[in-house]
């Protein structure tokens, strides 16, 4: 009687109809799955898509990603924002106007508005709405106000601002010749325009170590923490796909820029770059 029971056809019958459909689900979740990783790579590329992927990751990650930048980076993005800084030599003008583009939760301005002697005015422009508001509050009104922008057409005048900084942010936007010509564009005669970015280490050994945290232990923490798994595999590509130091250089002074310079940070994790508006 239980054996009936147990393998009765209805029962055959149903276990078979909800069997198919979370098959077809996992699958269609896979599917779902792979083409985000294939959206992240083409993006990472600088494919026709990557405004739109990059925007839409930084609106999703935006509540947990201030906390996964300081864990990920074991805080040393502090510091290398403060070398930026020192760079942009902001304290020729105190008072002055200045532009963090892609500014995303605002730690560049904060820090800025930090250093003694500023008294001046931070834009802290970025396209991913969500990422400006997750930093509100960092710095008061008067000090910073973000302004939801895309670094490829800033709602600001020409020759309007004292200095310009990008942390992390230059990598992402579509289009990096028109972003530099736009900074380029709104910075005053005789301001300074600083890129602080990753790049890919040149020594064999630290690149090992480098390609083991940012191809695996990012990717599944940030995975994890962000439930995002493509953003963050979307990173280690899209840096290795940015343009080494010495272009990056010859571009800064393609779209214009004057004494451009870099210095490496970490053995050769990251990069400042500088250059003057003429
Ligand atoms: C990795 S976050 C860096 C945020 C911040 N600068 C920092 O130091 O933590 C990159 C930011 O660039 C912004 N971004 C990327 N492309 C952009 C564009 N075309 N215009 C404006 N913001 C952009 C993203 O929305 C994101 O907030």
């Amino acid at each position: 009687m239980k054996q009936t029971e147990k393998y009765s056809p209805l029962h055959a019958q149903s276990s078979h109809a909800l069997a198919l459909p979370l098959a077809l689900r996992d699958f269609t979740m896979m599917l779902d799955a792979d083409v985000e990783l294939t959206r992240a790579g083409l993006a990472a590329e600088g494919g026709s898509e990557k405004r739109a992927y990059v925007r839409t990751v930084f609106e999703e990650i935006a509540p947990r990603y201030d906390l996964l930048n300081h864990l990920l980076s074991l805080n040393i993005d502090v510091i290398w924002r403060r070398r930026a800084l020192r760079a942009l030599a902001w304290s020729r003008t105190p008072t002055g106007t200045f532009l963090d583009l892609c500014a995303g939760t605002l730690d560049v301005g904060a820090e800025l508005n930090r250093q003694p002697g500023f008294a001046g005015f931070i834009i802290g422009a970025d396209f991913a709405v969500p990422m400006l508001r997750a930093g509100a509050g960092k710095a008061p009104p008067e000090r910073l106000g973000p302004v939801g922008a895309d670094a490829q057409l800033l709602p600001l005048r020409d020759s309007s601002v004292d200095g310009a900084t990008v942390a992390f942010g230059i990598r992402n936007v579509a289009s990096l010749d028109i972003a530099l010509r736009e900074v380029f564009r709104v910075l005053k005669p005789g301001a300074r325009f600083v890129i602080l970015e990753f790049t890919t280490p040149r020594s064999a050994v630290v690149r090992t170590f480098y390609h083991a945290y940012f191809h695996h232990v990012l990717p599944f923490i940030g995975g994890v923490i962000s439930g995002h798994r493509s953003a963050y595999k979307y990173l280690p590509k899209s840096v290795a796909h940015f343009p080494a130091e010495p272009e990056l250089a010859r571009r800064m002074t393609a779209a214009g820029f004057l004494a451009v310079k870099w210095e490496s940070l970490s053995f050769g994790i990251a990069a400042i770059h500088a250059g003057t508006k003429p």
